[in-house]
């Protein structure tokens, strides 16, 4: 097929075979081969810097325990090691331990193509919110995308994670407005809910992105 043919079968496709609704809400960032990332912790905390049985025990721990991903029933090894190290980038196991080793937040980094990746799984500890991890573990996976070739991240997740979108929304990621009909009806209303809990009008700062 010609570069032109695909072009136009992607335009029918959007405009006739796209799904009307979706449940997720779907975000994209582009990656430059030259942005900085900063993913430093506070003080207190560190990433672990190997994958080590404990560490996968104590990964498995925290999401069952979250009970934020209820789709695979009870999480083991095999899960694990289906939805997560089965694709994740080198080094985009994101992990974060406490002082006392204990881990505390995850984010992983799954390659979808030679030159994307999905984030999946983003979690802290409920003790440990409201202070920076998910934003560092953010930049941390959008770094390993870098160092790995990786020139575009996706992401799904659910209109009712408002502190996860307003994340990603810091984190530069926008919200993909073509993965079906109702996509941009959908996103105004997460924009409406946004106001709501936090006074701050994110509809402003996406445009800006978008008018870039
Ligand atoms: C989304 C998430 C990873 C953010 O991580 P984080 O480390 O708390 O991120 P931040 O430090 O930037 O703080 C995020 C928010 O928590 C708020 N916060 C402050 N203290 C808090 C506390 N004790 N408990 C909960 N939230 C708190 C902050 O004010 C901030 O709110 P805002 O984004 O509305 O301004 C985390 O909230 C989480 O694990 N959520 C549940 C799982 C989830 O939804 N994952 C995304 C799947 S797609």
């Amino acid at each position: 097929m010609t570069t032109q043919c695909r072009a136009v079968a992607r335009k029918v496709y959007h405009i006739f075979r796209r799904p009307a609704t979706s449940k997720q809400l779907f975000m994209y960032r582009p990656i430059d081969p030259a942005e900085p990332f900063s993913d430093e912790l506070a003080p207190e905390f560190k990433y672990a810097s190997v994958l080590a049985p404990e560490i996968l025990a104590q990964w498995i721990q925290l999401i069952n325990q979250s009970g934020e991903f209820p789709a695979y029933g009870t999480w083991d090894q095999s899960i694990l090691e289906r939805l997560i190290l089965k694709t994740v980038v080198p080094g985009g196991a994101i992990l974060v331990l406490d002082s006392k080793d204990d881990l505390v937040g995850c984010l992983s980094l799954c390659r979808t193509s030679a030159t994307s990746a999905q984030f999946m799984y983003v979690l802290v500890d409920p003790k440990h919110r409201g202070r920076g991890l998910g934003p560092a573990m953010a930049q941390r996976a959008l770094k390993v995308a870098q160092a790995n070739s990786i020139r575009k991240v996706t992401l799904l997740t659910d209109p009712t994670r408002i502190s996860a979108v307003r994340l990603y929304l810091r984190t530069g990621f926008v919200p993909d407005l073509q993965v079906a009909r109702d996509a941009a009806a959908r996103w105004s209303r997460v924009f409406e809910d946004v106001f709501k809990k936090t006074g701050t009008d994110e509809r402003e700062a996406y445009a800006r992105t978008q008018a870039k």
